[in-house]
């Protein structure tokens, strides 16, 4: 049972995503999430620092239409599962510190 574990993980890990590519990848998640992964506004949730597989199983709910978004369903309907690694691995990689964070009232 732990060695299928092991194997099973040893398997994702190669399969990791890209960073740099991911960065190419989300130029169109830029507009609302921030190139640093930190949102613009308030009904945006921020990405940087995101954990990767929280942020694959959201991006594959959305695309396959389990969750439910008229923003973000259209915007990620064509990514193959090689995108999503490559921009989970990207968003992931992150601080979520880089930009001074919107003032809070
Ligand atoms: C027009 C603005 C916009 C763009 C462009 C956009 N998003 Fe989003 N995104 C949103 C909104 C709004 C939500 C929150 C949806 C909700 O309330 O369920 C969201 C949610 C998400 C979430 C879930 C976050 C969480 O904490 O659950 C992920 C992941 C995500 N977007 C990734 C992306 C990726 C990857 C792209 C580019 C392919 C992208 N988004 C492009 C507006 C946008």
């Amino acid at each position: 049972m732990l060695a299928a574990v092991l194997i099973a993980c040893a398997g994702h890990v190669a399969a990791a995503g890209d960073p740099v590519a991911g960065e190419r990848k989300s130029g169109s998640c830029h507009a609302c999430h921030g190139k640093d992964g930190i949102s613009i506004n308030d009904l945006w949730p921020n990405l940087a620092a995101q954990r990767e597989g929280y942020l694959r199983k959201q991006i594959e709910a959305f695309r396959d239409g389990a969750r439910k978004d008229p923003i973000m369903q259209p915007l990620v309907k064509t990514l193959s599962d090689e995108d999503i690694d490559d921009i989970v691995a990207f968003y992931s990689r992150l601080s979520g510190e880089e930009a001074p964070r919107p003032q809070r009232h």
